[in-house]
């Protein structure tokens, strides 16, 4: 690895920059502050590279990386630290995140209408979530600040993904979660990681609203995406996936949208390799939600044209919230998203679509993701149902080249799997003996387990009947 080649971090100009119309307040990377101290809009940081006159040298540079056992160069995050806010040779957090495939998914393709279909899947990273890639960068300048303790509301991954990364750096971590609404799964792994784990009477929004207050203690660090440390880690999976696809550009890239931060950080990635002219102009960035938990896509579905083409500039400055939220993907179940105008920001100016799916659209779409054996958590499958939709109203054409990014590992949460599979998922407000039933979701590609009598003539019997069923391999579009 040449690094006198590399751009000299020293020459890297970085601040954090407040992006609300009329604002552009700009502080130094070292405050440690979340939203703008001026008027409280949203934080970005803006970086002035010193590139080499050729970019396309980093393309190269970043590629070799791969082969190196250097900690920095293994971690698929820090591979793209020229354009990371920090000097050479940061101490970094890191567990390896990043680098996580790129998958072909004929089923899934057939099932939306498209010729080909491409998985991003960041379920296959540390801690099982997308969540990793960011934390590696916040956790690394929480201890640059001299935190003591580092916090977070969550739905359940950022949780798990900051109290893995607080370990690593030796900070207390204290997480707070919506009690009663976490997958087992989830909070399992905040326990074995040692955080706090505190459950509160409330919403995610409610505990994100909390972590806000507590943030103003200067020993406490705030790792939620509106910190915009998160984002310069989620930032590199466009570059990352720009490299799997050997730089050539997709034409739509599709995420699932909660509190809207890795929507906002694939915006800022491609936005910068834009920049830099390592791509010739942005894909359209598509959005997804839950139709019970879907502030942005109302929001969006009432812009007026010229709103839609106006861009930053002509940003609402409000969103409705959710009052309560309802998904059975809990890791998106949120009413009033802090990244929201970032995400929209990033939507509008690559001519991309926010809308909101339904709960038999996700369940259903979480299954054919399977059929292709890619096992995803509710949450990711809201980007094939949005696909799909996509198709249908022809705003994606079916030659196109489209990735779906998986935000979470299928085993996140398997008690949604077995329900679906067994047919008995169900929306529930409410708990124990009060609780209503809200709705029942069909299982279209049920795939039940089968009780057999312990011989060769039963099973055999049952492979065959299963040979011909709806259920056969390679089945299910
Ligand atoms: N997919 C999964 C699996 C998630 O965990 C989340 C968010 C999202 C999608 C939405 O991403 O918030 O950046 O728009 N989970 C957060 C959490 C809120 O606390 O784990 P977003």
């Amino acid at each position: 690895m040449n690094e006198r080649a590399a751009v000299p971090a020293a020459e890297k100009a970085a601040e954090q920059c407040c992006i609300a119309p009329g604002c552009g307040a700009r502080f130094r990377l070292g405050e440690r502050i979340y939203i703008c101290p001026r008027c409280g809009g949203p934080l970005e940081i803006q970086c002035e590279w010193k590139i080499p006159a050729d970019a396309r040298a980093l393309r190269q540079r970043w590629m070799e990386r791969g082969a190196s056992r250097e900690a920095l160069d293994r971690s698929g995050v820090w591979r793209f630290r020229e354009l990371l806010p920090f000097p050479a040779g940061v101490a970094a957090v890191t567990l390896f995140e990043g680098n996580t495939p790129l998958y072909d998914a004929p089923r899934s393709a057939a099932y939306a209408g498209l010729a080909r279909l491409q998985l991003k899947h960041l379920g296959c990273n540390p801690t099982g979530s997308f969540k990793d890639t960011g934390m590696t960068v916040a956790v690394t300048q929480a201890v640059l600040l001299g935190a003591r303790t580092v916090i977070c509301a969550s739905t359940g991954n950022t949780a798990a993904s900051l109290a893995a990364y607080a370990a690593r750096a030796g900070l207390q971590c204290a997480i707070l979660v919506p009690r009663g609404q976490i997958t087992a799964a989830k909070l399992a792994q905040s326990m074995d990681y040692g955080a706090a784990v505190l459950e509160i009477d409330g919403n995610f929004d409610d505990a994100m609203r909390l972590v806000q207050e507590l943030a103003a203690d200067p020993a406490v660090y705030l790792a939620n995406s509106i910190n915009p440390f998160r984002i310069e880690g989620q930032k590199t999976v466009a570059f990352e996936l720009l490299e799997q696809r050997s730089w050539e550009l997709p034409d739509h890239v599709v995420v699932p949208g909660g509190n809207m931060g890795n929507s906002s950080a694939l915006a800022k990635g491609f936005g910068e390799l834009a920049r830099l002219s390592l791509i010739p102009r942005l894909p359209r960035l598509h959005v997804i939600q839950a139709e019970g938990a879907a502030p942005l896509a109302r929001l969006f579905a009432r812009l007026d044209p010229a709103q839609r083409r106006g861009g930053a500039s002509s940003l609402p400055s409000e969103i409705a919230a959710v009052e309560a939220p309802q998904t059975l993907a809990t890791a998106i179940k949120i009413g009033a998203p802090v990244s929201w105008q970032k995400s929209l920001r990033g939507v509008l100016e690559s001519g991309g679509e926010v809308l909101a799916v339904s709960e038999q659209e996700i369940a259903d779409a979480k299954a054919i993701i399977g059929r292709d054996g890619v096992g995803c958590e509710p949450a990711s499958a809201t980007t094939v149902a949005g696909i799909r939709r996509l198709v249908a109203a022809q705003l994606i054409r079916r030659e196109e080249s489209v990735v779906a990014v998986l935000t979470g590992h299928v085993l996140k949460d398997p008690d949604y799997v077995s329900h679906y599979h067994r047919g008995t998922l169900a929306l529930r407000a409410g708990e124990g003996s009060d609780a209503k039933t809200l709705l029942t979701i069909s299982g279209s590609f049920r795939n039940a387990p089968e009780r057999v009598g312990a011989t060769r003539e039963a099973v055999l019997e049952s492979l065959a009947r299963k040979q011909k069923g709806p259920n056969a391999p390679g089945g299910a579009s």
